[in-house]
């Protein structure tokens, strides 16, 4: 199956991308490297350490990095939607973890996967993207190992954190600028705009609670999180951001994705952070051209719901 590093700030939304990709038979999960955003990047470890270990996953290696943003000091956390652990405050819940963080760090962790994997890996990166932009500068011969980076983040239509930028890069316009802009490395965005699309109801929530042990224990973390997305969602419901762009990453084009140029606002000014996608109909893109140049991305713009559910469920 496809290999797979996943770049994580667990997060409710996360934890299910965490457990879709521990679980899935379709992938092979390589490592899980962590980075502050959410909550501290303590914080965010442990979670995915819990997490590994509620879906019998504690083989898959853990590495720990950015605890901070590249230039600037981080804005603002997410505790009002995700709890102050990261999990709703429920992440005692979790069976404690059996193993540490690998002694490495985030960095090198991914260095290492990469460079002795034998086919290229995907990144799933599902949180602000500082490790990222680190490794694509200290390790710029990681790029030949890496097949493509998945990353949620960005709003065509708005953001969530400021009217104009979405959580993850927000959180550090400086890295997702590097990431998506400025390297030359294929990168798909999962929008906000599509991710609201897919969200999930109480319905699927209660399939996914009688499912087994994995499935009720996420269940239990989202009552919180599924409150504070009442007034966005306007239905009892889950948006499921990180799953959405973790189930891409496993099952290539169960998302529709159009290329088009990007640029990241990194001034100071009301729009930082913004995702600027050029979609001007005359400037489109044919297949034709040939292979993108670096500062387009592959914007995932559609999807089959139901059956992203269902693939998500199963
Ligand atoms: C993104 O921000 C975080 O709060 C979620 O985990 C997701 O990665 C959504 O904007
Ligand atoms: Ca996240």
């Amino acid at each position: 199956g496809q290999k797979l590093i996943i770049d994580t700030d667990p997060g409710v939304d996360d934890a299910f991308a965490i457990a879709l990709a521990a679980l899935s038979e379709d992938v092979e999960l390589l490592g899980v490297t962590t980075v502050f955003g959410n909550v501290s990047l303590p914080d965010t470890t442990r979670n995915a350490l819990r997490l590994l270990a509620l879906c019998g996953r504690s083989d898959v290696p853990v590495g720990a990095g950015a605890d901070r943003p590249l230039v600037h000091p981080q804005r603002s956390r997410a505790t009002r939607i995700h709890g102050a652990d990261g999990l709703s405050g429920r992440s005692s819940m979790l069976p404690e973890p059996t193993r540490e963080a690998h002694r490495a760090g985030a960095v090198n962790l991914l260095a290492e996967l990469l460079e002795t994997a034998d086919e290229p890996v995907t990144i799933a990166a599902i949180g602000p993207l500082t490790n990222i932009a680190l490794l694509l500068a200290t390790h710029p011969g990681a790029r030949e190992h890496i097949d493509r980076i998945v990353i949620m983040g960005g709003g065509l239509n708005g953001g969530n954190s400021t009217p104009v930028a979405e959580f993850n890069i927000w959180s550090d316009p400086e890295a997702a600028r590097r990431v998506l802009v400025a390297e030359d490395v294929p990168c798909v965005l999962v929008p906000l705009d599509l991710t609201l699309r897919c969200a999930v109801d109480s319905a699927w929530l209660a399939k996914l609670a009688a499912a087994g042990a994995v499935g009720s224990a996420l269940t239990a973390l989202t009552p919180d999180y599924v409150a504070s997305y009442r007034k966005v969602l306007g239905f009892d419901g889950m948006a499921m951001h990180d799953a959405v762009a973790v189930a891409e990453a496993i099952r290539p084009g169960i998302l529709r994705t159009e290329p088009f140029p990007i640029e990241i606002d990194c001034t100071s000014g009301p729009g930082r952070g913004a995702t600027l996608v050029d979609r001007r109909p005359g400037l489109a893109r044919d297949e034709a051209e040939g292979p993108v140049p670096a500062g387009t991305v592959h914007v995932a713009v559609d999807t089959d719901l139901d059956g992203l559910r269902a693939f998500v469920l199963d």
